[in-house]
């Protein structure tokens, strides 16, 4: 592990990004915050919504926005985050906030896969009756996915506490 952040360290991307000057870190940090908040805002709704909140309003009505937003804030998590982390990632050696987070992190979106291909999913995406226990098996999906990201984002804020 300690080589593999080593070599992100020295990486070309990094040594780019600590010349361009005091204020990239933190505007990096901006980005990955944005991403965050785009991420775990879209996340929220859809995953109430899994859940059984606004069971009036239609899954395509809250999926159709809310998960290419969600894409969009993890796709810029994702680069922000690998960014922030080759400033100084062997300072990061040994935090096991970092070492939950990005796994959980691939878990989540596994789940984000699993949840796709569901019938229940597929059936409330198509609009077409829901089977019984339809309802049941959306709220577990929801249920997961919220404590998974919610995990990822818990971690990332620990990880400066270490
Ligand atoms: C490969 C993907 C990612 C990497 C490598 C990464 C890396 C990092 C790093 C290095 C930090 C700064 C830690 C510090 O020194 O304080 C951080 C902060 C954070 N990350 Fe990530 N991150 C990734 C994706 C994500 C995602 C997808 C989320 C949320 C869903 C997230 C949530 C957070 C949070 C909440 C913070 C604290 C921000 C702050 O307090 O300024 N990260 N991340």
């Amino acid at each position: 592990m300690y080589e593999l952040m080593a070599w992100l360290e020295a990486s070309a991307l990094a040594e780019f990004l600590r010349g361009l000057g005091v204020w990239t870190y933190g505007l990096v940090n901006l980005v990955h915050i944005l991403g965050i908040g785009t991420l775990l805002g879209s996340v929220l709704l859809l995953d109430l919504r899994l859940l059984g909140a606004w069971n009036s309003i239609p899954l395509p009505t809250i999926a159709r926005p809310t998960v290419p937003l969600a894409a969009t804030g993890f796709v810029l998590a994702v680069c922000s985050g690998v960014a922030m982390l080759s400033f100084n990632t062997t300072e990061y050696h040994g935090n096991p906030f970092l070492y939950i987070k990005l796994p959980t992190l691939v878990v989540a979106l596994a789940n984000v896969a699993i949840i796709q291909r569901l019938s229940a999913w597929r059936r409330g995406m198509a609009g077409n009756a829901s089977q019984p226990g339809d309802r049941g098996v959306l709220a577990v999906a929801g249920a997961v996915s919220l404590l998974l990201w919610l995990t990822v984002v818990a971690c990332g804020r620990m990880i400066g506490y270490w």
